[in-house]
């Protein structure tokens, strides 16, 4: 027999109550929203093709050393670029390369004018010291299709959302809330993580979209009242399930950056990937919810795209306006 709550979960339209009369949470499918956004993209591209003979927007992945989970995340990225016509390229320097090595690739690829995003693949798998900040830093502003330098990353944080580039995570999870239909602005809204990638920058984009927010973190003492009181709930913490269904407010808005793998015996490799919340529980409370995975994942790559494209045309105007 399936279970009652598994058969009463439905992918987009509204949440149902079924027996017992508790809310089942409507799965919010980044699969299907990233799916759209690639092929609006994939047409943008088309026509600058057109209009700007064979042009096409440059993407690099640059990678240090040689993680699995990286490889995994660069690859991913690689075929939506090639899905779309971005021509993405991936360097990998060995872990052994110094921070000077790594500086003057970055600095290399901010000249080239066949590149117009750059990204550093996070974390560095490095054997040397590394200042990771001072890596991410050194990405021209102007390419940072990442948004995860002190420039780009200070204008989001004083609202000045158009002029830069917004993190992907971040902006991934806006637009799974947008397909919600629920507007943030004046919710009492949650973020769970401080991280310069997920936390901090999802807080700026929920208070610029005017919403109340409030950030905890490993310190936070009462952590499950904090989450029961979220209408707007995202959790990026990286603790596997940590986020219990009990602790959530009825009917509230749940995004999910987490990507864990747990042992699981009965899957083929011996593991399975949950997210931060526990999503068996949480389906039993929430009114939307994102799954993982297929949620947030891969929104994260097509802002991705969706920077780089707009990238690409901010250098078309700019070499069209001298
Ligand atoms: N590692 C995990 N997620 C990301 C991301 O969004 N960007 C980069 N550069 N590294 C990551």
């Amino acid at each position: 027999m399936f279970g009652l709550s598994r058969l009463s979960l439905r992918l987009g339209g509204v949440s149902r109550r079924h027996g017992d009369r508790r809310l089942i949470a409507t799965v919010v499918s980044g699969n299907k929203t990233a799916r759209q956004v690639k092929q609006r993209l994939q047409v943008q591209v088309e026509q600058i093709q057109s209009r700007f003979s064979g042009f096409r927007p440059g993407l690099v992945v640059l990678q240090v050393g040689d993680r699995d989970d990286s490889n995994l995340y660069i690859s991913s990225k690689l075929k939506a670029a090639a899905e779309i016509g971005i021509n993405a390229k991936h360097i990998r320097l060995p872990s052994s390369s110094s921070q000077d090595e790594v500086l003057r690739t970055v600095l290399g690829l901010n000249e080239d004018p066949e590149v117009h995003g750059l990204i550093v693949q996070l974390p560095l798998d490095s054997d040397r010291l590394m200042d990771q900040d001072l890596i991410t830093n050194a990405v021209s502003p102007l390419k940072d299709v990442d948004g995860l330098s002190c420039v780009n990353a200070g204008r989001l944080s004083r609202g000045e959302l158009r002029d830069c580039f917004l993190p992907c995570t971040p902006q991934g999870c806006m637009e799974l809330i947008a397909q919600t239909g629920v507007s943030v602005a004046g919710k009492q809204a949650v973020v769970i993580g401080r991280s310069k990638i997920v936390g901090a920058p999802m807080h700026d984009l929920l208070l610029w979209n005017h919403a109340t927010v409030t950030v905890c973190h490993s310190r936070t003492r009462d952590l499950p009242d904090q989450v029961g009181r979220a209408e707007v709930l995202v959790v990026g913490m990286g603790r596997a399930e940590m986020v219990r269904g009990e602790w959530i407010r009825e009917g509230a808005v749940v995004i999910d950056c987490g990507i864990n793998h747990v042992p699981d015996d009965s899957r083929p490799g011996g593991k399975r990937v949950v997210g931060d919340v526990h999503y068996a529980s949480a389906s039993q409370r929430a009114g939307f919810l994102t799954p993982v995975p297929g949620g947030v994942g891969p929104m994260t790559v097509a802002m991705l795209m969706q920077n780089t494209v707009i990238s690409a045309q901010r250098f078309l105007q700019s070499q069209t306006r001298t």
